[in-house]
């Protein structure tokens, strides 16, 4: 575990550091969160453990960067497009934390064991250094720019799949409601064409199993800054490639996500394409 323990103050040995901490802080109080509250519905909650590791992570980074910025799904009013209109208020910052302090809520409520903390650093509006952490597996993701993906010390890469014939697949259905039906209608398109389909309920963890070669391709309708941008620069580092719906190039304002190891990643937008499931509006 010595990548939990680098004493220096470089950026990501702190968001590995923090990310750790976090993690670990979450899952000593799975199955005893007391306070439960609504966002917009039902399918969007938040716990005192969401708010608790929000305000964990904020202050240890910065007490390290004090002059950073700073955006975590728990400061910004819930609601669609919610991290869009916090973007634009820091369109100017140079160093930007996005943060998803725990990605995976729902499976956190119901003791679901996949859900993650979520911490990336951008740089100018592009993520330079990318940590996800499971703490129920106790597996860190972490990617820098330029820098390659690693788990575990070890470097990691994407699948070798060629077709979607042959490819596991990723999803995922957002609280937010007015996405459900093209993401029903993506999952009818391409449930068929692929080998199988898993909806674990992280959109973070399966960006990282992407990167991992564990997942051949992701995509989701409706995501946040916040639940993609630690997962994309490790799909990036792992060799894989990511993209809005559309194949426009990531970043940090895409909302309508496809990630995958590179050789799929025509056939599964073009999938998606002909059931006219790659976005809402
Ligand atoms: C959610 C998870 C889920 C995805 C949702 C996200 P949260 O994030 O990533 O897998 O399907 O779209 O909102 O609310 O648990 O941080
Ligand atoms: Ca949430
Ligand atoms: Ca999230
Ligand atoms: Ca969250």
């Amino acid at each position: 575990r010595e990548v939990y323990t680098v004493g220096s103050k470089s950026f990501t040995a702190v968001a590995v550091n923090t990310a750790a901490k976090a993690g670990e802080w979450i899952k000593s109080k799975l199955g005893s969160h007391t306070k439960l509250a609504m966002k917009t519905s039902s399918h969007d909650l938040v716990t005192e453990v969401d708010k608790g590791s929000e305000a964990l992570i904020r202050n240890l980074i910065m007490t390290h960067f004090p002059h950073h910025s700073f955006l975590g799904e728990e400061g910004v009013e819930p609601g669609a497009e919610a991290s869009a209109e916090a973007l634009e208020a820091h369109r100017d910052t140079e160093y930007l934390w996005i943060v998803d302090p725990i990605d995976g809520t729902t499976n956190f409520i119901h003791g679901f064991p996949f859900f993650s903390v979520s911490i990336a650093l951008a740089y100018k509006g592009e993520p330079i250094v990318g940590v996800v952490y499971d703490p129920s597996r106790d597996e860190l993701f972490v990617a820098e720019k330029g820098k390659g993906a690693y788990l575990r010390g070890q470097r990691i890469e994407v699948s070798g799949e060629t077709r979607l014939s042959d490819s596991l697949i990723g999803t995922g259905f957002p609280a937010d409601r007015s996405a459900l039906p093209v993401n029903l209608t993506g999952l009818q398109a391409i449930t068929p064409q692929v080998r199988n389909v898993r909806t674990a309920g992280s959109a973070a963890l399966h960006l990282a199993y992407v990167a991992a070669g564990r997942l051949s391709g992701f995509w989701e309708i409706g995501l946040n800054a916040w639940d993609m941008a630690a997962g994309a620069l490790l799909v990036q580092e792992a060799g894989g490639k990511i993209t809005d719906t559309y194949g426009t190039p990531y970043s940090l304002s895409v909302r309508n996500v496809l990630a995958s190891n590179g050789k799929i990643h025509d056939e599964f937008r073009e999938t998606l394409k002909q059931a006219d499931a790659l976005g809402y509006s």
